[in-house]
């Protein structure tokens, strides 16, 4: 047994007494002392922005929004939170799309709730240019890393639209995906370390740039994809790749999902590798057009897949072969990476389809194995048709990993659910699952028994109870708000 350390003593400790009432008057006054009367928000109007998320659909309720700036002050918050019985709810940039990252309001949810914020933690440390890593804070966007990794020559490996708000601790507790994915993998694989504050306030801290080291439980790939729910991320250390020195990007119209498959299979061949992999649709393009983007190529398909492609020699000539050579190819276009017009019309899609939306979007993130995924995708092109609401389907998504995005657009909100259900027995019968990329949060709760069998979810339960048995953190994020108290 070790002999204990000085800063054991100094270690917040939160001891609640049994059957304790939550004491948010008595609360208030300790984080002001903590963080600064100016980072505990109450005001309505200050407090407006973090309790609606990115899509307008979930608006929730808090006592306050707190905004700590360092690890130390997430520790003594927690620990106060716990000491009080308040619950609290992690936010980082609140780019998330399935509700995760707001409180529910008080009509669903009685029981006080702060926002914990980390818009405050955004340093980035300097690069490690031997251990090819970058550590930031919890707070410091996708962005700003990759920014830091390019003035070396390095980048991040994971990119996505929302990278200007997208932050570290919010991509590695939803374990993104994003654009990179088929190249560099999901967030998981990109964390050499991590440093997180338990829900008794205690820091747990993995934090080194070996490679190889298998002591015990991998636990930062254990927290990444929690949600929140197992522990507050507040830093976060990135393996960084080498980017490819020369990439080119094609958008192809397409005439079948299968020719936008082919072509990924075939650019091995071609000597190419794949950075990237989208697919898009007519009506898609169109919605986007209409807000401001420009046409990728100048004859329309019913499909567009845009792939950006490295390789060694001239790229240009092998990927104009490649889609020279390839069935189903209406029109193409080429253009050196990082060819920002193209990628444009394709990020564009989330803006121009919540913009263009009656009610809030319906916003379905689902993956299915790549042979089932040209029927699945007409299965789902047809939902809009089989239902006898209003319900106008637009599809995108990572099509060299089998993900798309199913957003269902005009959706009176009544008939939400019945959607939803409707879309996910598409996904179940095509063996697909109901979150690629983006998730559980508040908004597939209710489906969480078609991604994982009885054994799995008593698994996921138990370890949400081990770590945080009073369900404190992110209450009614994967498991719903009562199911631990
Ligand atoms: C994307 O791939 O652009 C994101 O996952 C956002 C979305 O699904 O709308
Ligand atoms: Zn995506």
């Amino acid at each position: 047994m070790r002999s204990p350390r000085p800063e054991d003593s100094d270690r917040p400790s939160a001891e609640p007494g049994p059957n304790r009432s939550p004491d948010v008057d008595g609360l208030l006054p300790s984080l002001r002392g903590i963080v600064g009367e100016a980072h505990v928000l109450t005001d309505p109007d200050a407090m407006a922005g973090f309790l609606t998320d990115w899509t307008g659909r979930y608006r929730g309720d808090a006592e306050a929004v707190v905004r700590p700036r360092t690890t130390d002050e997430v520790s003594r918050v927690v620990a106060e939170c716990a000491r009080s019985d308040i619950r609290i709810c992690v936010q980082g940039g609140n780019t998330g799309l399935v509700g995760g990252s707001v409180p529910p309001a008080r009509a669903e949810a009685a029981d006080p709730r702060i926002v914990l914020s980390t818009v405050r933690m955004t340093d980035v440390d300097e690069v490690d240019t031997i251990g090819r890593c970058v550590g930031a804070q919890a707070g410091a966007t996708v962005e700003s890393m990759d920014r830091h990794a390019g003035a070396i020559g390095l980048s991040l490996g994971i990119d996505l639209a929302s990278r200007e708000s997208a932050t570290a601790g919010g991509v590695v507790s939803t374990n993104a995906g994003g654009t990179r994915m088929i190249r560099r993998g999901n967030a998981r694989s990109q964390i050499l370390g991590i440093e997180a504050v338990l829900a008794d306030g205690s820091v747990l801290r993995r934090w080194t740039s070996l490679v190889k080291d298998n002591v015990g439980y991998d636990l930062p790939s254990l927290l990444a994809g929690s949600e929140g729910t197992l522990a507050v991320i507040t830093r976060v250390l990135f393996r960084l790749v080498v980017p490819p020195s020369a990439a080119t990007v094609a958008v192809a119209s397409v005439e079948r999902v299968e020719n936008a498959i082919d072509l990924i299979g075939a650019a091995p061949s071609a000597g190419l590798t794949i950075e990237a992999a989208e697919l898009m649709t007519e009506a898609g393009v169109a919605l986007v057009a209409d807000h401001g983007h420009r046409r990728p190529t100048a004859t329309p398909g019913p499909f567009y897949v845009l792939l950006e492609v490295s390789g060694t020699g001239d790229i240009e000539s092998a990927a104009a072969e490649l889609l020279g050579s390839a069935p189903g190819i209406v029109d193409a276009v080429l253009e050196p990476a990082p060819a920002r017009a193209l990628w444009a019309g394709r990020e564009g899609h989330t803006e121009a389809i919540a913009r263009s939306s009656s009610t809030p979007v319906v916003k379905l993130d689902i993956s299915v194995p790549i042979r089932a995924l040209p029927e699945a995708f007409a299965e789902l092109s047809r939902v809009g048709s089989e239902c006898d609401f209003p319900c106008r389907p637009i599809l995108f998504g990572h099509v060299g990993d089998g993900n798309i995005h199913v957003n269902l657009l005009d959706v009176p909100t009544e008939h939400s659910s019945t959607v939803t259900d409707h879309v996910f027995g598409i996904v179940a019968a095509n063996g697909g699952s109901i979150s690629a990329e983006h998730g559980i949060g508040r908004a597939k709760v209710a489906w969480m028994h078609l991604g994982r069998d009885p054994a799995d979810l008593a698994t996921m339960r138990a370890i949400k109870s081990a770590l945080d048995p009073r369900g404190l953190l992110n209450p009614g994020v994967i498991f719903g708000w009562r199911s631990l108290r």
